[in-house]
């Protein structure tokens, strides 16, 4: 975790909100390449299942909502999580996770001294387990209360109750209260989805370990609306939904690179699963913290729609043809955090190489989340035509994608810097690009491409680099395509 949070600060992924005035421990920053990475999170995910996905659509629904939505939703009386104090430092935990981190002990045995003992295991010396404030070893804690995680906020000029409102802490229920603006403005028959992307805000007690829990963070959504009448392959439709839905989601995280050994199902126990869900199973992610959820996806049932139909008095049902009733859907949630995503995909790409006895630092990220597709790099900055070609290229291939220029650095570094930032591809434009006017010699018109992964590098003419780079960011493989063109060394 260390290794990727030096390397996201140092190479403009992310940096800790309001940094010059000390930080805010819980918030984060997207610098230059974490915002295109994260962006191209967001695209690929909207691209592949909102726009390509016929039963799909998109929804942007506001983050201020009416305060009755978190009643219904049970987010007033439900989203709490159980919270202690310390009495001595004033520090804050969650009960229930007080004992998932090391804790500071001042030994009895050993004369005081101070020990940090590694989480949930008793002191070695004295043989205690904790009781006191885990951080600083000497207070007593509170009784657990129950803290609501909802950033309250007020809207319009006066602070009072009546104008009380919240961030939201979820996108879902966005969703559900449009649901009948989507059915009836857009007139679709059941099973459709409606996908959301967005920021959601939670109070969290402990937040923490990089951008994996944050108290601002962003969701990728999708409630999956199914009619509980129907029978799919002669299964109820939520449960077959439900199962399809996983399976889609595994091999969405798998598609785009995480390796298949740090990604495992889990299911919820009976006394785990939330009040208004039949199943739900977590993707977990083998993140540098240990196994964590990436992603939920549940079964909420009709909870949702019956719930906000209650509180709001509006129908929200849907009328089955084929049965001539109303029925009120059920909802299949896959929901992912863009945030969690995005540290997965760090962490699986980040490799430490030894490459002819130096360390190679390298991003082998999936060239659709590559923040940068190309490098156009001058081999000589001082050649002003050498120069001007690779500012052309550049110009050139920035229309199609995300293109820099570098000539601050010899070649060697340079690629070991677009390496370290997962660049798949460099260009490189030399003399035999552009010739020698002095000596009279004429140029080939071609430029090295250099392969991130096997460095491998090959010549092609300046008039197939658009042609090339079509097929390899389309997803054609390297050896594919490196086979038609003339070798050279690895670069
Ligand atoms: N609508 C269902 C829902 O919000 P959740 O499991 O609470 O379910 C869904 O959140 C996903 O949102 C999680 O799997 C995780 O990826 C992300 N997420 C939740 N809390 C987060 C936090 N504090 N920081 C970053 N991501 C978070």
């Amino acid at each position: 975790m260390d290794a990727l949070v030096s390397l996201s600060k140092r190479r403009g992924f992310i940096f800790q909100s309001s940094e010059i005035y000390g930080g805010t421990g819980s918030c984060w920053d997207y610098g230059p390449l974490g915002v295109e990475l994260k962006q191209n999170i967001k695209r690929i995910w909207w691209r592949d299942y909102i726009q390509r996905r016929p039963d799909m659509m998109g929804l942007d629904a506001s983050i201020l909502m009416h305060p009755t939505v978190w009643k219904a939703s049970g987010h007033v009386d439900n989203f709490t999580d159980p919270m202690v104090d310390c009495l001595e430092c004033r520090r804050r935990f969650r009960a229930d996770k007080i004992d998932e981190t090391p804790w500071v002990h001042y030994c009895p045995a050993t004369k005081g001294n101070k020990f940090t003992i590694p989480a949930g295991e008793p002191c070695s010396h004295c043989g205690v387990t904790r009781t006191l404030c885990p951080e600083c070893g000497k207070g007593e804690l509170t009784p657990p209360r129950q803290f609501n995680l909802m950033f309250k906020t007020f809207m319009g000029p006066v602070e009072e109750d009546a104008s009380l409102t919240y961030l939201r802490p979820e996108t879902a229920q966005g969703i559900f209260v449009n649901f009948d603006n989507v059915l009836q403005s857009m007139r679709r028959k059941l099973p459709f989805g409606i996908g959301q992307i967005g920021k959601a805000f939670r109070n969290e007690i402990t937040p923490g370990n990089f951008i994996f829990r944050s108290r601002e963070f962003e969701q990728m959504e999708i409630e999956f609306f199914v009619n509980p009448l129907e029978t799919v392959e002669g299964r109820p439709a939520d449960e077959y939904w439900h199962e399809r839905w996983i399976e889609d989601s595994m091999a969405w995280f798998r598609r785009y690179g995480l390796s298949e050994e740090n990604l495992r199902l889990r299911e919820h126990e009976a006394d785990e699963l939330a009040h208004y869900a039949k199943r739900t199973a977590d993707i977990e992610y083998r993140f540098p913290i240990g196994w964590s959820e990436l992603m939920g996806i549940a079964n909420r049932t009709d909870f949702d729609l019956k719930q906000h139909a209650k509180f709001s008095g509006k129908t929200l049902t849907y009328f089955d043809e084929e049965r001539k009733e109303h029925v009120v859907p059920y909802v299949i949630e896959p929901s992912a955090g863009v945030d969690r995503a995005l540290l997965a995909f760090l962490a699986d790409a980040y490799r430490e190489e030894e490459v002819r006895g130096e360390k190679r630092v390298v991003l082998r990220f999936h060239p659709e989340l590559a923040p940068l597709k190309v490098a156009v790099l001058p081999l000589l900055k001082k050649r002003e035509d050498i120069v001007r070609t690779a500012h052309a290229i550049r110009d050139e291939l920035s229309k199609d994608w995300t293109v820099v220029y570098d000539d601050t650095a010899a070649i060697g570094r340079l690629y070991r810097r677009q390496d370290e930032v997962g660049t798949p591809y460099c260009v490189t434009v030399d003399v035999q690009t552009v010739g020698d006017q002095a000596k009279g010699e004429v140029g080939d018109g071609k430029v090295t491409i250099r392969d991130r992964d096997s460095m491998e590098q090959i010549r092609v003419s300046l008039d197939a680099l658009g042609s090339v780079f079509l097929e390899l960011l389309g997803g054609a493989a390297w050896a594919s395509v490196a086979g038609r063109f003339e070798r050279k060394g690895d670069g």
